[in-house]
């Protein structure tokens, strides 16, 4: 098999790119080891910035997105028994969408479908190879045989546990990481949402979020060890964890439901550099990793894979290389900005395994400082939004 670009992994990076790249005319093939209906059920994210709505919309996979996308112009923020809100309307004149991830790779993998794209699932990509030349090869296995594609690039979108990252030699690579020593327990319950919008909170006992999917079911969240397993979780102990840590002595309370999914996720920061080498370039989780708490981690997949559709488009239009040579380099101030803020935000507002009582009051002065001060809150809500300049 042979196409122009080859890509593993179709989470929303890998989807995503191969749609772009077939508005501008160019030929790939995802590979993807799960099947379609896992990918299409798994819960993961929720939060997608303008940036990311708008390059869907754009790219013609944005009418269910605007139909049930709920879209939010501001976030709460619960601290010391109270409730504070960041406008982002007001402060950057922009607002976010809760439309969650797997809504996002259904709409995908239908336009791609649709357009008769080459989506392969169940299909294990087990190395890459001669990414030194101009014909890289990516090696897979299906139904037990295996096979080849030889591409012009090769585009790793396999998160964090693919192989794609490995495919470039050690020495040549920096990778930075921090491992949290704490996780979040999600839920999903059936019940009216408990607020207008997104509420973080921060309590001694530790972080938890309030966020929604639709009218009739809500996603939260709460810190956890993320050694702890769901098992020891039963439903009035959630719910007395989520009251203790989220109700405010303002009157606000959480509102109870059905609970009818568990998870625990861990939580690390993560960057490997270079996201290249040869005709090889990584994007998504498979090059980087944040805490879940900014809500940046599906953004920034979106934002790498923006980067290499144009890049790849003035490779194949014009020839010109200079794009694709300097990708690393445009992707990864996008990158680390929102690794800076995703870090910010998880230490302010998680309880941190030897934080001191004196700590614990930092935590909370920064609170105040961002819901109080003007130029605080725009810094906030500027990033939260993704609309900081790089
Ligand atoms: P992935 O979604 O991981 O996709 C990679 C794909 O590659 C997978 O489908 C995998 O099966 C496939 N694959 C792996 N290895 C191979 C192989 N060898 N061959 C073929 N295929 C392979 N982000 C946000 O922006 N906002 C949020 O609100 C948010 N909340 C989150 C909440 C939770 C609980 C979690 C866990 C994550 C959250 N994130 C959030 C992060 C977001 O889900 C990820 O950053 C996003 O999925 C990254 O997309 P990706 O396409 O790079 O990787
Ligand atoms: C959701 C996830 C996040 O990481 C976040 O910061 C906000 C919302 C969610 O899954 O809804």
């Amino acid at each position: 098999m042979r196409t122009q670009v080859g890509i593993i992994g179709a989470g929303p990076a890998g989807l995503l790119l191969s749609h772009l790249l077939h508005l501008r005319g160019i030929e790939s093939v995802v590979l993807e080891a799960r099947g379609r209906e896992q990918i299409e059920s798994t819960i993961r994210a929720g939060v997608l910035e303008p940036g990311t709505v708008k390059l869907l919309m754009d790219a013609g996979v944005g009418t269910r997105l605007a139909a049930e996308g709920i879209v939010h112009h501001g976030f709460e923020l619960a601290f010391d028994g109270k409730r504070r809100r960041i406008d982002l309307t007001e402060l950057v004149g922009e607002s976010i969408t809760v439309y969650a991830q797997h809504e996002v790779l259904k709409d995908l993998v239908a336009a791609r479908l649709a357009a008769n794209g080459a989506l392969y699932f169940n299909v294990s990509a087990t190395a890459i190879t001669d990414v030194d030349t101009d014909s890289p090869l990516i090696r897979f296995t299906h139904d037990g045989v295996e096979q080849t594609l030889q591409c012009d690039f090769v585009i790793g979108c396999d998160g964090s546990q693919g192989v794609s990252r490995a495919a470039i030699p050690a020495a040549l690579r920096q990778d930075y990481e921090r491992v949290f020593p704490f996780g979040w327990f999600g839920i999903l319950v059936e019940a009216p949402p408990s607020s207008d919008e997104l509420i973080y909170a921060r309590h001694d006992r530790g972080f938890a979020l309030v966020s929604t999917r639709s009218p009739n079911v809500q996603r939260m969240y709460f810190q956890c060890d993320p050694k702890d397993s769901v098992d020891h979780w039963s439903d009035d102990r959630i719910w007395s964890e989520m009251h203790a840590r989220v109700d405010s002595s303002e009157g606000h309370h959480i509102v109870e439901g059905r609970i009818f999914q568990k998870n625990i996720v861990g939580m690390r920061s993560f960057v490997s550099t270079k996201m290249q080498h040869g005709r090889l370039f990584l994007a998504g989780d498979a090059a980087h990793i944040v805490p879940p708490t900014g809500a940046k981690g599906l953004n920034l997949a979106a934002s790498d894979v923006r980067v290499l559709a144009s890049s790849l488009e003035a490779f194949y239009r014009e020839g010109r290389e200079d794009l694709l040579e300097r990708y690393s380099e445009t992707a990864l101030k996008r990158i680390w900005r929102a690794e800076h803020f995703s870090y910010w935000m998880t230490r302010m507002m998680h309880r941190l395994e030897d934080a001191s009582a004196f700590e614990q009051r930092l935590q909370v002065a920064e609170l105040e400082h961002v819901t109080t001060s003007r130029s605080a809150s725009a810094a906030f809500a500027e990033n939260y939004a993704g609309v900081v300049q790089v």
